[in-house]
């Protein structure tokens, strides 16, 4: 039932996807629900990429940069963190579940880390339920907090507030 859930990972180049990269040389099998993004370093992903991403089909997004304190760009990676938190507390305010927005850290030398990482989020994605959207109709689970009254499903509301957001 996990593999038909989608799990979006944004990747910084120089250490995650690096590491991404030497793990698939190594032929180490990543989780068929990911679909990697490179990104050029984290402080380029967007609270609106996330969410985004959440309403256009994943039921998961990751966000996977350079350890803290060595981000090619600085802080790049210190922004991806406060933008992830942002998110969470986004979801959480729409009775969605924070955990299906995490951020990882790790160098281009430990693609283990990196695999690692991927099958943490493929094993909390796959225990929930999938992310309910428009025309989901009665398979649409039980929702609490501010955004259960709107009507709206989730994934459209996450999207509206982005959007309000940026
Ligand atoms: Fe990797 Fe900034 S370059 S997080």
């Amino acid at each position: 039932m996990g593999d038909d859930r989608t799990i979006v990972a944004f990747c910084c180049r120089e250490c995650a996807y690096a590491a991404a990269d030497a793990s698939a040389n190594a032929r180490t099998p990543l989780p068929p629900t990911v679909r990697l993004v490179l990104m050029p370093c984290t402080g380029r992903v967007s609270p609106l990429h996330l969410l985004s991403a959440l309403a256009e089909g994943a039921d998961g997004v990751m966000v996977a940069g350079c350890l803290l304190g060595q981000c090619h760009y600085r802080e790049g990676n210190f922004n991806a963190v406060d933008r992830v938190a942002f998110v969470q507390r986004l979801l959480k305010s729409v009775g969605v579940e924070p955990d299906r927005c995490r951020m990882f850290t790790m160098s281009a030398g430990e693609p283990p880390k990196f695999v690692a990482a991927v099958h943490e989020m493929d094993r909390v994605i796959s225990g929930m339920p999938p992310l309910p959207r428009s025309g989901d109709g009665e398979s649409r689970a039980p929702r609490h907090g501010a955004g259960a009254a709107s009507g709206a499903a989730p994934a459209e509301e996450l999207l509206g507030a982005a959007r309000g957001a940026a």
